[in-house]
C-alpha cells in the first residue's frame, strides 16, 4: 500500500483502495453470502488508518480525495463490520462529526455546511456505531438537546405529500425518506413519522413499467428504487398487503438483518 506507513507503492493509480468503494464491497460480498475466507482484513485496517486525517475526518483514498462525512461513516462502518476499530482514532474522528452539526439540527456534508439527510444520517450512524465499541476517550452520545433538535429537523422535512425532502424548504425526493427515515430509526423516533403517508408518496414514485423514481413522473433509477424499497421496509404502512412484508433492515449498516447476521457470523465471530 502507498502512503506514509509503507513508503512504497503496491498500487497504481488504475487500482487504488477506497474507503466508500471498499464498505460497498463488504456488503455486496456479504449479499452474495461470500464466506470471507480470502478477506483481508489487516489491509483493510491499514486503509483505513492510512485515511484517517488530522482533524478526524477521512480521504477517500489513502492520500487524498473527497473528504467528508461519507467517508466517516464509510470509515466506521469497515470498523464495525470487521469488529476491529484499530484503524481508526475514534476521539478524533467524533469531534470532527460534532463540528458538522449545523444550527438547524442536521448535519452538514463538512464543518459549516447546510444540513443535508444524506449527510445526517451518516454522522448519526456512525455515533451509533461507535457507541458499540468503548475505546474511545470521547462520548459518542448526543446530549438529549442535541437528540430533541434533530428529530425535529428531520420531522419537518416530512412534506404534506408525505415524502421526505433532503433540505429545508426543498421538494420531497424518494432516497431521503430512507436517509431521514433511517435516521429517525436510529434516533428511537420512528413513531413520529407518518408511514401511511410516506407509502402514499413512494407508491406514486413507481414507473409503470417498473423501478421508483426521486420523485413521481420522474425517470426510476436503481438508487432510488433501492432506497425506497429501504424505507418501506423500515416503516411498512399500517395493515399494508403483503406486498409490502419486505425483510427486517439493519439501519445502522443498510442491510437486511438476514445479511448483517452473514456478517456476525462469517468475519465477526470467525476464530
Ligand atoms: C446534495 O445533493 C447531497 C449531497 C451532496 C450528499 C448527500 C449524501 C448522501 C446521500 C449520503 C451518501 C452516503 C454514503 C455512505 C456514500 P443535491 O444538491 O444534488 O440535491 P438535494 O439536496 O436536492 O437532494
Ligand atoms: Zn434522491
Amino acid at each position: 500500500m502507498k502512503g506514509a506507513e509503507s513508503g512504497k507503492d503496491d498500487y497504481s493509480e488504475y487500482d487504488t483502495p477506497h474507503l466508500i468503494m471498499t464498505y460497498t464491497a463488504l456488503l455486496s460480498l456479504a449479499i452474495l453470502r461470500d464466506d470471507f475466507e480470502r478477506l483481508n482484513k489487516p489491509g483493510i485496517l491499514k486503509l483505513v488508518r492510512s485515511c484517517q486525517r488530522a482533524d478526524g475526518s477521512f480521504t477517500s483514498l489513502p492520500n487524498g480525495g473527497d473528504s467528508d462525512l461519507r467517508q466517516v461513516y464509510c470509515a466506521f462502518a469497515i470498523s464495525s463490520i470487521l469488529d476491529d476499530w484499530s484503524g481508526i482514532d475514534v476521539g478524533s474522528a467524533v469531534k470532527y462529526i460534532q463540528r458538522c452539526s449545523n444550527y438547524e439540527g442536521g448535519y452538514g456534508q463538512s464543518p459549516g455546511g447546510e444540513a443535508l439527510g444524506g449527510t445526517t444520517y451518516c454522522a448519526l450512524a456512525s455515533l451509533y456505531l461507535a457507541l458499540s465499541q468503548s475505546t474511545s476517550s470521547v462520548s459518542p452520545h448526543l446530549s438529549p438537546e442535541e437528540r430533541t433538535r434533530t428529530i425535529r429537523w428531520l420531522l419537518q422535512n416530512q412534506t404534506p405529500v408525505g415524502g421526505f425532502s433532503g433540505r429545508t424548504n426543498k421538494v420531497p425526493d424518494a432516497c431521503y425518506c430512507f436517509w431521514a427515515g433511517a435516521s429517525l430509526h436510529i434516533l428511537g423516533a420512528s413513531e413520529y413519522v407518518n408511514v401511511t403517508a410516506l407509502a402514499s408518496f413512494l407508491s406514486k414514485c413507481q414507473f409503470k413499467f417498473g423501478g421508483i423514481a426521486k420523485a413521481p413522473e420522474d425517470t426510476p433509477d436503481p438508487y432510488h428504487t433501492y432506497m425506497a424499497v429501504a424505507a418501506l421496509a423500515l416503516y411498512p404502512p399500517e395493515g399494508a398487503d403483503k406486498s409490502y412484508n419486505l425483510p427486517k433492515l439493519n439501519a445502522l449498516w443498510n442491510t437486511t438483518e438476514d445479511t448483517a447476521e452473514w456478517i456476525r457470523s462469517h468475519i465477526q465471530r470467525r476464530s
